[in-house]
């Protein structure tokens, strides 16, 4: 009994040791602010579960754009080294790998995690230690809200959201079909019911009606009874903001059940595995996405390029993030006035016209990048192709793509 209160005591004591100690002077970083050797990245991220490819892409993306910037001199000569953990898609061991990224490697910055869920059970732990975090992918509203530490490089779910249900209102008028779209949410992510939210406020402000919500949580692979509940509403639309795994059995138990309306979703469908998994059950369905990679712009292809020649495959929006993620914390890095945790979170959030493969990025004050692009696609002969594209530059309208598939050429038209 003694001995169990000692062990919990000095657990607390321990666990209180990282979280509510006043941060080192240097910002918990020792090594690296010395100004000399390896400056240490910690990056966190889902490499194995569910969520893997998320994880694998985004790593890569990291990697290439971290020997890119060491072959090319590193941060006034010294060379970034990124030390990586892997939290097996579980929220848990996000907040595990970050604990440990910061006591026992004493990373200067921190780069993770994709799923919303993960990146705010971390987010804390960065913020109370003073290193600085950039997510290159979680839109939740909520994760750059757990302090000034927090950045990212991506749009937000209010912004995701809300042009999704302006995108269904349009197709939904386009094909002549009544506005009525039924949804099914991931009660476990924050993503999804964030975004889910989101959704439904625009859609019924545009006027259109839910017709039948349901939810599940991740992990789960019977579907059934919730899609035969969605079946019964007869929607035009079935929106499924979660993630790729359950995607794509969702998708094929929805066919199996009668339902033929187009499935639409977030950014959490991308992924190599998701047309693997869900096969023809998701023709003609879309999604929202961070790039569209045969955008022509070259930015882009040259991306694109390196990627495969270094890869073998084809960069998905996760990988392309990943490298902005790098090249951002890079380019702060060279304007800090120090390399410690407080200099250097003022020098990424003055991060300004930094030009991106996913767009320009400009930190705003709430510490999430302002005015990038986001991407429809759609999925088409078991290809992605893109469906339509807004720009906030030009006025940040859902622009149709009524050309042919958009990797033969007219991504231009939209994708100025
Ligand atoms: N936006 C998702 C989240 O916040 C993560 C994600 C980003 C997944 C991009 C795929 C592609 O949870």
């Amino acid at each position: 009994m003694r001995k169990n209160t000692l062990i919990l005591i000095s657990l607390a004591v321990l666990s209180f040791g990282l979280l509510g100690c006043p941060p080192k002077e240097n910002g918990g970083n020792t090594t690296t602010a010395a100004g000399s050797g390896d400056i240490l990245v910690g990056e966190y991220g889902s490499m194995t579960g569910a969520q893997a490819t998320f994880g694998q892409s985004t790593h890569n993306g990291i990697m290439m754009a971290a020997d890119e910037i060491n072959a090319a001199g590193g941060i006034n000569g010294r060379k970034i080294k990124v030390l990586s953990e892997d939290d097996q898609s579980k929220q848990e061991e996000a907040a595990n790998a970050v604990t440990k990224l910061i006591s026992q490697n004493n990373v200067l910055a921190i780069l993770g995690e994709v799923a919303s869920s993960a990146s705010i059970a971390a987010a804390p732990i960065c913020q109370s230690n003073k290193v600085p975090m950039i997510t290159p992918s979680s839109t939740n509203d909520e994760v750059t809200r757990k302090g000034d530490y927090i950045f990212r490089i991506c749009f937000t779910d209010s912004y995701q959201g809300e042009y999704q249900a302006v995108f269904a209102d349009q197709w939904a008028t386009a094909n002549n079909k009544s506005k009525s779209v039924a949804m099914l949410t991931d009660v476990k992510s924050d993503y999804s019911r964030g975004l889910g939210a989101v959704f439904t406020a625009k859609f019924t402000a545009l006027g259109g009606k839910m017709v039948g919500t349901q939810s599940y949580a991740n992990g789960d692979s019977d579907f059934r009874s919730q899609l035969t509940a969605i079946k019964a509403t007869n929607p035009s639309l079935l929106y499924v903001p979660g993630y790729y795994t359950d995607i794509g059995q969702i998708a094929i138990q929805a066919r199996d059940l009668g339902i033929t309306c187009p499935l639409l979703g977030g950014d959490g469908w991308e992924s190599p595995k998701l047309i693997e998994i869900g096969g023809k059950a998701l023709e003609g369905s879309f999604y929202t996405n961070h790039y569209f990679y045969a955008d022509p712009a070259p930015v882009v292809a040259n991306f694109v390029q390196k990627y495969k020649e270094r890869y073998g495959q084809t960069p998905d929006a996760l990988a392309a993030l990943g490298y902005d993620d790098m090249k951002t914390l890079a380019d702060a890095m060279k304007r800090a006035t120090k390399l410690d945790g407080p200099s250097l979170r003022d020098a990424i959030a003055q991060t300004k016209g930094l030009t991106g493969v996913t767009g320009t990025i400009t930190i705003g004050p709430e510490r999430n990048a302002m005015g990038k692009k986001l991407v429809i696609e759609e999925i088409k002969n078991g290809q992605l192709t893109l469906a339509a594209t807004i720009d906030p530059a030009t006025g940040g309208k859902v622009e149709m793509n009524t050309g042919a598939p958009a990797a033969a050429a007219p991504a231009t038209a939209t994708n100025k």
